[in-house]
């Protein structure tokens, strides 16, 4: 198919805070499709503050580099196909990066299907809900009545492992930015107490809301909450390590502080990646679906339109401009 294919590239990997220069718009023509491929039009794009991490070196995945599209999970349509069993009109969510086509292998997709709002399928059924969901659930194994502590816990993951926890029976306490996300948290997420660790110090803060300590702490951040935080904890608790979103900016990352407390308080710390759990992703999304429909889930979505404004609506996720998912719609 003749045409232009925008796309945004990394310029250089970033040494330390992530700024606009790190990225370019740049146009391709549209890609060739072979055999046993499709050609996907991109619809939505989601912006995962973990994105950041693969700039800092290999992941789960190859490490980043420059002058490459950059990389992201996307919602796309099938629009060619050279692949059994895919057909043009297809949804696929693939790894497409920043750009408006993108030609695959149909080995590596999985259809979805199409559902109404279509940008659920990339924000509470894709990685953030099922992040929160199988990290809080399967590893946190959280028991009605424990406390639970998350930290970006106005953000896409926060949001919903806060709401399943509630939803569990325990006693929920987020960690977020500023007063207006915590008494959103409190007083439309039903959160039993937030704290603002911007304005408090979050050791004090954290005892302060969690008189009876800590059971279960899902961190999305990293360095000094998580240090705050297993000086709360309780014997036994779970540190589920999620993400951490405090250190992806930083030359040289803190590390972990007050590790005595693992051996005199029993504590048990696991990280997790998602997709370790993705032949039980339609068990998670259906069980979502259910808790959605009934009221009892509640999920934000930050939308704005357009490639060119990938690079700064990423960039805000790390100044904790958004209010949920941040996605950017394609086409
Ligand atoms: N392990 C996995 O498989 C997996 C999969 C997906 C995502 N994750 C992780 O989940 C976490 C959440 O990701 P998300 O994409 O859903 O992002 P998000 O929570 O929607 O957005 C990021 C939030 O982090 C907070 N933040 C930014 N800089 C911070 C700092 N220096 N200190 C404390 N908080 C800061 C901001 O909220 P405030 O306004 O409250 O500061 C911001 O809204 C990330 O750490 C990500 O890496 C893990």
């Amino acid at each position: 198919m003749a045409g232009i294919n925008r796309q945004i590239q990394l310029v250089e990997l970033p040494k330390g805070k992530l700024s606009p220069t790190h990225f370019t718009l740049a146009e391709a023509p549209i890609p060739s499709v072979s055999e046993g491929e499709v050609l996907l039009k991109t619809i939505l794009i989601s912006l995962d503050a973990a994105n950041r991490a693969w700039m800092q070196g290999a992941t789960y995945r190859d490490a980043l580099e420059s002058g490459q599209v950059m990389a992201g999970g996307g919602l796309a349509e099938v629009i060619e196909s050279k692949a059994e069993g895919f057909a043009v009109g297809d949804l696929v969510f693939a790894d497409t990066g920043w750009q408006e086509y993108i030609a695959l292998p149909a080995k590596n997709l999985n259809s979805v299907p199409r559902l109404e709002p279509l940008s659920y399928l990339i924000s509470v059924y894709g990685i953030a809900g099922l992040t929160a969901y199988f990290g809080l659930l399967e590893v946190g194994q959280p028991k009605a009545g424990e406390t639970i502590v998350v930290s970006a816990a106005a953000g896409s993951v926060g949001s919903i492992v806060g709401q399943i926890a509630k939803l569990k029976g325990c006693r929920v306490v987020g960690i977020a930015g500023g007063a207006e996300k915590c008494k959103w948290l409190v007083d439309e997420l039903g959160f039993d107490a937030a704290v603002d660790y911007k304005n408090e110090p979050v050791h004090k803060a954290l005892k302060a809301a969690c008189p009876e300590g800590i059971d279960v702490y899902f961190d999305n951040v990293g360095g000094e909450m998580l240090d705050a935080a297993i000086l709360n904890m309780n014997e036994k608790g779970r540190l589920i390590i999620s993400g951490a979103v405090s250190e992806y900016n930083k030359a040289e990352p803190r590390g972990i502080r007050n590790t005595l407390n693992f051996i005199t308080h029993r504590l048990r710390m696991e990280g997790l990646v998602v997709y370790d759990y993705f032949k039980r992703f339609p068990e998670a999304q259906a069980e979502m679906a259910g808790w959605i429909s009934t009221g009892r889930l509640k999920f934000t979505e930050d939308i704005s339109e357009g490639i060119e404004g990938a690079p700064a609506a990423f960039i805000g996720l790390f100044e904790g401009e958004n209010h949920g998912r941040r996605l950017i719609k394609v086409s």
